[in-house]
């Protein structure tokens, strides 16, 4: 059985979590070798496609040195369903206790995704820290993530939506910012072309970010 990571650990292994989507299992592998490649081992495989599942089992089955995980987990049949394909760790775009709970019992490390005081203070309350703040440029980005600063002096947060390598090196130098997620790794265009090079050139430049 393969170790899982705690959320902190997922959220410190690199500067970024790629977000993935994929619609076709056929990329799966070659797209995770290619990440790998570039020095990025976190891989968040959205559960937004039909292929999704089969995506990550080829994932975990295959590409030993990748950490695949769930993104878009919304329920416990979600965290349960990526549990059984192999996902290490979760991430959910918003926060209830029911995927905290399911997560915590399967124990599959989550990032919740907050956008407010108040998801903030539930996640909180069922002992996660390490959280995902999304969408993060919509909602507030680096001026946000400053006011939180305060209140919510013991959180790391991973800012997601609306991140690009422009805006990554402001949120990455943030103090309560542990890394930065997006999908820019993976270009559906370089997917299509089979232009994994390009996937290990934008992962390199990626894991190579200060923070
Ligand atoms: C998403 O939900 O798709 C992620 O937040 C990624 O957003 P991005 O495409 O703006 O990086």
């Amino acid at each position: 059985m393969a170790v899982k990571p705690t959320a902190l650990e997922v959220m410190l292994a690199a500067p970024v979590i790629p977000v993935i989507v994929l619609e076709d299992v056929a990329y799966a592998v070659p797209l995770a070798r290619a990440l790998v490649a570039g020095g990025i081992r976190m891989l968040e495989v959205t559960l937004r496609t039909p292929a999704a599942l089969a995506c990550m089992e080829a994932i975990a089955k295959e590409v030993p040195d990748a950490v695949v995980g769930a993104g878009t987990v919304r329920s416990a049949a979600d965290a349960q369903a990526a549990a059984m394909a192999g996902a290490r760790f979760a991430v959910s775009p918003g926060y209830t206790h029911a995927v905290g709970r399911a997560c915590h019992d399967l124990g599959l490390a989550l990032l919740p995704g907050v956008a407010t005081g108040s998801e903030i203070m539930a996640a909180q309350e069922d002992g996660y820290t390490a959280l995902k703040f999304f969408p993060a440029m919509q909602a507030g980005g680096v001026a946000m993530l400053k006011a939180w600063q305060g209140p919510f002096a013991d959180v790391k947060f991973c800012p997601t939506g609306g991140v690009n390598p422009a805006n990554a090196r402001e949120l990455l130098a943030l103090p309560n910012v542990a890394c930065v997620g997006g999908s820019w790794l993976t270009p559906a265009d370089a997917m299509k072309a089979g232009d994994w090079q390009k996937v290990t050139q934008l992962a390199r430049e990626a894991a190579a970010l200060p923070r």
